[in-house]
């Protein structure tokens, strides 16, 4: 499976975004990964579909928002109409029964869906819906900020996850030249990541060393 970087401009300089996105689209990213939080389902709020919809105008990547927000089914919507290529859920927000709904109109629209799930939720909560998704964003940190540590229990539920599902597997939070080299390792082949991209002197050896994971 081909490795895509992602990066998350949650780590990213607002006051130039357009120009950090171009940064990462220079220099080989394959997706933008934008971090959409709501102070309730993660203690932060940053980004609504105004932005996305901003980034829209300035990038051909395709663009993956990831939902940290209580309601989904209310936003998505307005997430599709700003541009959203890729849709990302989580299964703590949403019924298995509007999952599977949603999961369907965004298949009529082009648009990919994801699930994701929290370091302390298990793997058989979202086996109800694998069959209705194009990949599963594994998250190795507890949402809500950039720069956290990875958590390596990540690890054993990726390939636990890989053992059981054909689609594309993301993962998210603490994602560096080491932690990406135990995700790929372990059958993750998107790796979103933000400080250790943004943070970098050479934002595209960066890219590179997460990619080829050393
Ligand atoms: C965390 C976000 C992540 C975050 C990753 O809530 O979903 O996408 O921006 O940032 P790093 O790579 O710095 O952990
Ligand atoms: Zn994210």
């Amino acid at each position: 499976m081909k490795i895509k970087v992602a990066p998350s401009i949650l780590s990213a300089d607002f006051s130039c975004l357009a120009e950090e996105v171009k940064r990462v689209e220079n220099a080989g990213a394959d997706l933008i990964h934008v971090d959409v939080m709501d102070g309730h389902f993660v203690p932060n709020i940053t980004i609504g579909p105004l932005v996305v919809r901003a980034l829209r105008k300035i990038t051909a990547l395709p663009l993956d928002v990831h939902l940290m927000i209580e309601n989904p089914q209310k936003y998505v919507d307005r997430f599709i109409e700003a541009g959203s290529n890729m849709i990302t859920m989580h299964i703590e927000t949403i019924d298995v029964g509007s999952f599977k709904k949603l999961a369907g109109d965004l298949r009529n629209r082009k648009v990919l869906t994801g699930v994701s799930l929290n370091p302390d939720t298990g793997l058989e909560k979202i086996k109800p819906v694998l069959g209705d998704v194009d990949f599963v964003l594994v998250m190795s940190v507890f949402p809500g900020f950039g720069g956290q540590e990875f958590i390596q229990a990540s690890v054993e539920k990726i390939k636990q996850l890989r053992a059981i599902f054909k689609g594309d597997i993301s993962v998210d939070g603490g994602i560096n030249d080491n932690t990406a080299k135990q995700a790929i390792a372990a059958g993750a082949n998107i790796l979103a990541a933000g400080s250790y991209i943004f943070a970098a002197k050479d934002v595209k050896q960066a890219i590179e060393r997460i990619r080829h994971g050393n």
